[in-house]
């Protein structure tokens, strides 16, 4: 395992061996649009891998390797968790574990690399893009400028993930203890899906004792109050622990991308913050009409009327991005890499 994980990370390497290279391959016209900057090198990027994935997987690797012929001479770093662990430490992570360490081990991971000191994009994958999310609205590090979520329950899951066929020994074991008590304190800080599990029929249980999704959403735990407007006094404190950080409205660009044909994420428009109605799976609350939205709870609306909210949409089944010349290199190419 030890040498698979070195031979990936020398491929990784080798890959990004032409990174401080001044070689500007963008064609013509962009060259012309873009002249006064061509001398600099595109804006780093941060990955987040998805569940049951590890950061340097051939998927991932594959995803770099686009993005560095789309955008020569680009740093990317792709987020390990746990730092020093093995493949399947790595997987394992992705079921289990304890949501906002992982968010909190993510940022430390990336305050510590120089080449993003200035600033960077970052695409999440599913899961990854909550992580991301996570990044950028409480890490007191370097600040994301376009953030692109693939696939990412932005306003949670109504019912878990299924198990990849065929199913991981870590996937199986916790859908079970998820099963067991999803909103128990023991699921909500050992396993992973559970801090963004929003069942919409157990509203008040998730106002309860979730953390991590509810906060970052802005979202008051008291039910009653979603509609109603602004509180004096204390509105922060009813936002939950953390409150929402610094939001979203610093962002140059969120870009949510849904998978028109995801049956993983339910709903598949969580991806771009639609939830199901409370009690009724039959309706779907779209994002303008969300509480979270119309309030701004967390700068979505303010970000949306600066036009940084960019809904894009994949043809396919959650994660399909495509091969070449696909939907993700389309976002690539259009989302990562430009200094504007
Ligand atoms: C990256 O892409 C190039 C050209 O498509 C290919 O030759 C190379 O093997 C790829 N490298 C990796 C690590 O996938
Ligand atoms: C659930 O939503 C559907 C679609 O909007 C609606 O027709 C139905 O009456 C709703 N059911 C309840 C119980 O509110």
């Amino acid at each position: 395992m030890r040498s698979v994980v070195i031979a990936l990370a020398a491929i990784f390497l080798a890959a990004a061996g032409g990174l401080a290279s001044p070689i500007d391959s963008r064609s013509t016209t962009e060259q012309l649009v873009l002249n006064s900057n061509s001398a600099k090198s595109p804006r780093p990027l941060v990955i987040w891998h998805g569940l049951g994935d590890t950061s340097l997987s051939d998927g991932i690797l594959d995803f770099i390797n686009t993005t560095q012929s789309l955008h020569p001479g680009i740093f990317v770093h792709s987020v390990k968790i746990p730092e020093e662990g093995s493949l399947d430490d790595e997987r394992k992570a992705g079921f289990w574990g304890y949501a906002e360490m992982q968010g909190d081990e993510g940022c430390e991971q990336i305050k510590a690399i120089p080449e993003l000191k200035g600033g960077f994009d970052a695409v999440g994958f599913s899961q990854g893009g909550l992580f991301m999310r996570y990044y950028a609205q409480y890490c007191d590090g370097p600040p994301v400028k376009n953030l692109i979520t693939f696939g990412t329950p932005n306003y949670g899951i109504s019912g878990l993930i299924p198990c990849p066929t065929p199913p991981t020994l870590s996937c199986l074991l916790a859908a079970r203890v998820a099963r067991a008590g999803i909103y128990k304190p023991y699921a909500q800080t050992h396993i992973v899906q559970a801090a963004y599990y929003r069942d919409t029929e157990r509203l008040d249980e998730f106002y309860d004792v979730n953390t991590f999704l509810r906060d970052m959403n802005g979202e008051r735990p008291f039910a009653a109050d979603a509609e109603g407007e602004e509180q004096d006094g204390d509105g922060g404190a009813k936002r939950g622990k953390r409150g929402e950080g610094r939001g979203l409205g610093g962002l140059e660009n969120l870009v949510a991308v849904m998978f028109d044909e995801d049956r993983t994420v339910s709903p598949a428009q969580s991806s771009q913050f639609a939830t199901y109605a409370p009690s009724n799976k039959s309706e779907i609350i779209p994002l303008h009409s969300q509480p979270l939205y119309k309030h701004d709870w967390i700068g979505l609306r303010s970000l949306d009327e600066k036009g940084g909210l960019q809904l894009e949409h994949c043809p396919g089944e959650h994660m399909d991005i495509g091969g070449e010349g696909g939907c993700g290199e389309r976002i690539l190419r259009k989302w990562v890499g430009w200094d504007k």
